[in-house]
């Protein structure tokens, strides 16, 4: 990797003395990809963002930038632009002047700021509304507004917290579309917070979930999903079936009292396990066919498939994703290939886990 343009080392931050906000982080960010902070109310992920455009300084550990550590670093000498959640535009001011304010702070040429105005404009589509004000946009636009404000100052890093979370759902579709497309354009890095796991796993080339003041778990979209280190992530990121299970030995499972073939291994035989299974690698089929037998409880339709839940001998509840209807309190088979199969370890760590995919996975 070459070297990052981001990185924080050991992270903490304490508020009053004992109030543990975030408890150790630590990353590394590439130049030029969209990054995603992914995780719940109250995580921690404004306060990342606060730490690297600088208003906020680390309890503990250490902040780089290009490889120059930037603990100190004031916010207005780090090429770092912000987008807020509330937009924070000057409501007095147009649009022109929104978006020129940081240019003229910086004492640019008034014949630059105008031209660098009318780009940042153009690039998130408001070409021509300098002279309206902020008050006459939509909420649509005002985003736009606080992006090329943001845009204008041709940072390195583009942070952008919760920037969506007002939008209706159309728009916020057609917005993330955008802002992946000008993302692309730009070629700059961004970093984007949300607490919406679809938004994270769309836009995003790399997706850091964070907990409670802890990164759980970092990678690409299809890695997170497909591979979620624990319950708590697997919970969180799409739809799941999670159920108890022994890992009886490698590529063997055992949960609701059957033996599967998996394909995960490296633990300890007879270790205690939680496997997941997700709705749309299961299929409801005849009774001889299935692998578990299951009684269909309820069914909604969700426009490309049918939710069906189930039931198993057991007890447990599962969510079958299908394009095909089925007939509530019909008893039927369950079927998944080995692949669906998902096993989690208690307690593992990122790295742990990492290093024992990467071994079978040879
Ligand atoms: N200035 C502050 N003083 C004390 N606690 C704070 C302060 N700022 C944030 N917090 C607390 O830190 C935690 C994380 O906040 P924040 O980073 O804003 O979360 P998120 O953006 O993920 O919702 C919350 O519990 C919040 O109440
Ligand atoms: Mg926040």
């Amino acid at each position: 990797m070459k070297q990052p343009i981001i990185s924080f080392k050991n992270v903490m931050k304490t508020y009053d003395g004992d109030v543990k906000v975030l408890k150790n982080i630590s990353f590394d960010i590439e130049e030029g990809k969209f990054y995603t902070l992914l995780g719940p109310s109250g995580c921690g992920k404004t306060t990342i963002l606060r730490m690297i455009a600088g208003f906020s300084e680390p309890t503990k550990g250490d902040i780089y930038f290009e490889g120059k550590r930037i603990n100190e670093i004031s916010s207005n000498k780090r090429q770092v632009n912000t987008v807020f959640q509330d937009y924070a535009l000057f409501p007095h001011m147009n649009v022109f002047e929104n978006i020129a304010f940081g240019l003229k702070v910086k004492h640019l040429p008034k014949k630059q700021i105008e031209q660098k105005v009318k780009e940042a404009l153009k690039m998130v589509r408001l070409d021509g509304y300098e002279k309206r004000g902020i008050n006459e946009m939509s909420g649509g636009q005002k985003q736009r507004v606080a992006i090329a404000r943001a845009i204008a100052n041709e940072p390195k890093v583009l942070l952008l917290d919760e920037p969506l979370s007002a939008l209706d759902h159309k728009l916020r579709t057609d917005m993330q579309y955008e802002l992946r497309e000008l993302q692309q354009r730009l070629g700059i890095t961004f970093i984007f917070v949300t607490h919406d796991q679809e938004e994270a796993l769309a836009m995003s080339d790399e997706i850091f979930v964070v907990n409670d003041g802890l990164i759980v778990q970092s990678g690409t979209p299809v890695d997170i999903y497909d591979e979620p280190i624990n319950h708590y992530v697997a919970d969180f990121i799409g739809e799941s079936n999670i159920v108890d299970g022994v890992m009886i030995k490698d590529e063997l499972v055992e949960f609701v009292g059957h033996q599967f073939t998996c394909v995960d291994s490296g633990m300890r035989s007879n270790e205690p396990v939680e496997v997941v299974l997700r709705p749309e690698d299961l299929t409801l089929t005849d009774l001889a066919h299935g692998k578990l037998q299951v009684k269909v409880d309820t069914q909604l339709f969700r426009g490309v498939y049918y939710e069906i839940i189930c039931y198993d001998e057991a007890g447990n509840e599962w969510m079958v994703h299908s394009t095909r209807k089925s007939v509530p309190q019909t008893v039927c088979g369950l079927d998944f290939e080995p692949e669906a199969i998902h096993v989690m370890r208690f307690n593992e760590s990122e790295e742990d886990f990492d290093a024992r995919l990467e071994s079978y996975e040879e």
